[in-house]
């Protein structure tokens, strides 16, 4: 069922001659490490005395039915799907999830959020600063729950050898924090993948991070987030919320990504394959489908919910 979705949901990008933005920077190691990595992690199974476990989240201010979020995305979802927007967010909210916008920041991001969703709004950080209080300002306007910055495309977002965003440069310490300043919304810092920048985002004040190689679209030669979890779980000290995305295709994954810390795990290609297939009804079914692996497999490793898995059920091959 979940392969098929976005089996399907592919072939259509892909006869749109889109397919192009699924793909990722220069010599495209990072969507393929981005899959290698969940292969060297196995479960330990308990299975007796297993019990149904509770998938619901409570994180900064929102009640969500289960760990699974979309990733920060504007710009491809009008491209695939016209209307795609007010698509997704009602296919994220039947299935008690959220909506993550990013470039550009949405005309209708108003309506997207009265649509009673929760939203989370992300920002460049353009080299005109202006441009970014700007943005933040309209995001919050719009009534979404959660702002964020992409601390991670100082140096502008490239897919192959072709530049997409150009207009950005690399925010200071002092800059994040200002900005952090300037909301009065939990604000989430995206694109952290080391010890060191999660330090510096605790300091700035981030009710959250996003461990992330942004799939691909910003350097080349990044590590997976697993690959780099450890160090900054250890360095946050549960100061932060966590959220992890990267190559998350199914339920076991996902629980891959709570056992390493995190409270969430963002998805962002298969929100568009399950949209080109099938709109809000596609978008919906990938969740519910993640959801329903993730209920069994959790079950299977002993948990009776999220708050409780740490990588004590990872067994590594
Ligand atoms: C076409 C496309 C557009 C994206 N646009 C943004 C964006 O505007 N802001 C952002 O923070 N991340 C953006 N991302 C990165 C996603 O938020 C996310 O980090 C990544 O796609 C996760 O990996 P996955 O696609 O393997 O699930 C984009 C990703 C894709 C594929």
């Amino acid at each position: 069922m979940l392969s098929e979705l976005m089996e399907k949901g592919r072939k259509i990008i892909s006869e749109q001659n889109y397919d192009f933005l699924l793909e990722s920077v220069e010599t495209g190691f990072i969507l393929k490490n981005n899959r290698e990595i969940f292969e060297k992690y196995t479960f330990r199974q308990k299975a007796i005395d297993a019990v149904e476990p509770d998938l619901s989240v409570n994180i900064l201010g929102l009640t969500l039915k289960s760990p699974i979020v979309m990733s920060a995305m504007t710009m491809p979802i009008p491209v695939i799907r016209k209307g795609g927007l007010m698509e997704t967010v009602l296919g994220l909210g039947d299935a008690g999830s959220l909506l993550w916008t990013g470039t550009p920041v949405p005309e209708n991001l108003k309506e997207l959020a009265d649509s009673g969703v929760p939203v989370a709004a992300t920002v460049k950080p353009f080299t005109d600063r202006r441009k970014i209080f700007e943005a933040l300002e309209t995001v919050q306007k719009a009534g979404v729950a959660w702002v964020g910055l992409e601390t991670d495309v100082g140096w502008g977002t490239k897919i192959r050898d072709r530049a997409v965003v150009s207009d950005c440069s690399p925010l200071s310490l002092t800059e994040i924090k200002e900005l952090k300043q300037s909301t009065d919304r939990p604000f989430v810092l995206k694109g952290i993948l080391s010890r060191e920048d999660a330090l510096k985002a605790v300091e700035a004040g981030a009710d959250a991070i996003v461990v992330s190689n942004h799939g691909g679209h910003t350097l080349d030669y990044l590590p997976h987030p697993f690959q780099v979890m450890d160090e900054i779980v250890g360095a946050v000290k549960g100061e932060t919320e966590i959220i992890v995305d990267g190559g998350f295709r199914r339920g076991s994954d996902v629980l891959k990504g709570l056992a390493f810390g995190a409270s969430l795990v963002g998805l962002g290609r298969p929100i568009l394959w399950a949209l080109a297939a099938d709109g809000r009804e596609g978008v919906k079914t990938l969740i519910e489908e993640m959801n329903k692996e993730l209920l069994r497999i959790l079950g299977m490793v002993g948990a009776k919910n999220v708050s409780e898995i740490n990588s004590d059920i990872l067994i590594r091959t």
